[in-house]
């Protein structure tokens, strides 16, 4: 209703409520007979006063003052001069009217005031929510981002690895063998040259050891050939062999191959993790447990070393870490084919777990039998 109906409205309800309050009066003559004229125009004066605005109010009140004088001030039906008593009685009226409608007014006022405030506490709240709507769809934007970019770096860094290990195997590698052959033909050959070619050509086996070292580290050939349980039990050896810690490989009896990233992502995580043992837990056993259930593999990786520091994992667990890179990309590629990472740690030693989803007809290769439970290193 626009603003200008509104009062109209409001003028026509005061004037119908005045002359109703005129016709109840009439309606009551029986009952009151020549006696208080204005008792029912009281009613329409204050519910104009109290609903309607002053406007409205003044006019209930000489709608109502009128038909009081006329119809029932003697003499009755007439405008002629009234007595002095009925002049008094009018004049209390209005002064009586002037009060009703003045706290009527403010009243009014104060609701209205009321009501505004709450509107604009209204908006504001929704403004607000609207804000927080907002930033949450941002910052999950970000969060999206920063876990694209993440798992994109992952991707990039193990393409990286392939090829520098595929470059040292296949390009290094041959050059190296190739300058074995030549040098053996060298100390085959005698002469007095015949020794050191012999001293260069043990140097060159050592490069080509270590070479091939360092490519099947960055990118072990097994992994793609024989799937993650054959690379798991070759990384496994090789790191006992150097580390000089004692490695206990829980496998399932036959673990078929799994799909070529989660294969990778748990590779990466018995690497990390014993690199970690090594590194920081002054421990001597670890004990990796890979148990395949119903809808997904677990691998655990359990140390006896010294544990992570307190702060430091807090820091880890809530932020995702502030040190290294290790357990936090392990737990970008685990986020990334759907799974999480766990990490447990106290003075008795520290446990990686990661849980990662697999599809349904490779667990369902497995029998409950299989499943068996985690053991760790004691
Ligand atoms: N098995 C462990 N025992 C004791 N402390 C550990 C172990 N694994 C991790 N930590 C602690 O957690 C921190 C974070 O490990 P993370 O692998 O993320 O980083 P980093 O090994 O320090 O560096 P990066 O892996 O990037 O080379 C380590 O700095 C170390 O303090
Ligand atoms: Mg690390």
């Amino acid at each position: 209703m626009s603003r200008n109906r509104e009062l109209a409205f409001k003028y026509l309800l005061a004037g119908v409520s005045a002359v109703g309050a005129l016709l109840l009066r009439e309606a009551l003559g029986p009952a009151f007979g020549v006696h208080y004229p204005y008792h029912t125009v009281w009613l329409a004066v204050i519910f104009s006063a109290w609903y309607c605005g002053v406007g409205p109010s003044v006019l209930a009140i000489a709608i109502g003052m009128t038909g009081i004088w006329y119809w029932f001030l003697p003499p009755f039906n007439s405008f002629s001069a009234k007595d002095h008593t009925e002049y008094f009685g009018m004049v209390i009226f209005l002064a009586f009217s002037a009060v009703i409608v003045a706290l009527g007014e403010a009243n009014r006022r104060s609701t209205a005031r009321r009501q505004q405030a709450e509107e604009e506490l209204r908006k504001a709240h929704e403004e607000l929510e609207d804000r927080v709507k907002q930033r949450t769809a941002e910052l999950q934007r970000a969060q999206e981002a920063a876990h694209a970019l993440s798992a994109r770096i992952l991707t990039l860094q193990d393409e990286e690895r392939r090829h520098i290990a595929r470059g040292l195997h296949d390009s290094l590698g041959q050059y190296l063998s190739a300058l074995k052959i030549n040098l053996g033909l060298f100390a085959a050959a005698g002469g007095k040259e015949a020794a050191r070619a012999a001293e260069c050509s043990e140097i060159v086996e050592k490069c080509i050891i270590e070479t091939r070292t360092i490519s099947y580290l960055l990118h072990p050939p097994l992994l793609d050939e024989m799937g993650f349980a054959s690379a798991a039990r070759w990384y496994v050896d090789g790191f006992a062999r150097r580390s000089g810690i004692q490695v206990n490989l829980n496998l399932p009896e036959q673990l078929p191959r799994l799909q070529r990233d989660l294969e990778l992502a748990l590779f990466r995580a018995v690497q990390e993790a014993l690199t970690n043992v090594h590194r920081h837990s002054d421990g001597s056993r670890v004990g990796i447990d890979v148990v395949v259930g119903p809808r997904q593999i677990r691998l655990a990786i359990k140390d006896n070393g010294r544990g992570i520091p307190p702060e430091r994992l807090r820091a880890l667990l809530q932020t995702g870490g502030e040190a290294g890179v290790g357990l936090a990309g392990m737990r970008e590629r685990m986020r990334d084919l759907g799974g999480s990472l766990e990490i447990e740690s106290d003075s008795l030693g520290t446990t990686v777990i990661a849980t990662v989803p697999i599809r349904e007809e490779l667990a369902s290769t497995f029998s409950p039998e299989e499943e068996s439970v985690a053991k760790v290193a004691s």
